[in-house]
């Protein structure tokens, strides 16, 4: 499974760059809001950081706009992902913008129905929203197994991104339906690393080496 950091938070992602497990990034307009950064500015900077897709999003709601909006975001660097809402006007966007070889991401996903029509858009990712499925009184790991299912039974290429992932569970849950991707905040991936039994048994071995005397280098 591919991780995605969803953030615009340069330090943050150039810490998670830095372990070598980071394969992307996902920015939205709350994101770059919560940045304080221009958009363009700190897209560029993401994309030199991470080799991988960078999603940026557009903000019109019609499709000329969109493709215009997505004109100045592709020319920002090679491995940038446009994001579209699941809206009429999103897919036809995805559609012409996949047939000319750019990726795209089609957020705002909530329902399976959603995800299929963005696959047959020819949609490069689908994002549906699982922590903000939670919060509305549904199981959001029940509409990626879905999505799964439907995936699969067409062999669409469209690649599953998790998105609003709140907490490890959903990491994991994730993983074992055989999602293609989740994109998390900083915190939650560094939680991933975490375990008190680990720390518990650093803690143990370092105390009797110590007992030792002996050192490695
Ligand atoms: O990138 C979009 C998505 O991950 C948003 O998450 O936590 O705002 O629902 P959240």
């Amino acid at each position: 499974m591919k991780f995605f950091a969803d953030t615009a938070e340069i330090d943050a992602i150039k810490d998670l760059a830095a372990t070598g497990l980071l394969d992307g990034v996902t920015t939205n307009p709350s994101l770059i809001a919560k940045s304080g950064r221009d958009f363009m500015e700190v897209t560029k900077e993401i994309c030199a950081i991470v080799d991988g897709p960078v999603s940026a999003e557009v903000v019109a709601l019609d499709h000329a706009t969109m493709m215009k909006e997505a004109e100045v975001l592709r020319k920002i660097a090679d491995n940038v992902c446009i994001k579209v809402p699941l809206t009429v006007d999103g897919l036809k966007t995805c559609k012409a913008l996949t047939g000319e070889g750019t990726m795209v991401n089609v957020t705002l996903c909530f329902s399976a129905n959603q995800a299929l029509l963005a696959a047959k858009a020819g949609a490069t990712f689908i994002s549906p929203f699982v922590g903000r499925h939670d919060d509305n009184g549904f199981d959001g790991m029940d509409l990626i197994e879905d999505i799964r299912l439907i995936y699969d039974n067409y062999n669409f290429a469209t690649e599953i991104l998790v998105a609003s992932v709140r907490h490890t569970t959903h990491v994991l849950q994730a993983a074992k339906i055989g999602a293609d991707v989740m994109t998390a905040p900083p915190k939650v991936i560094h939680d991933l690393f975490k375990h008190v039994l680990t720390d518990k048994g650093i803690e143990g071995f370092l105390a009797d080496w110590a007992k030792t005397g002996q050192s490695i280098l």
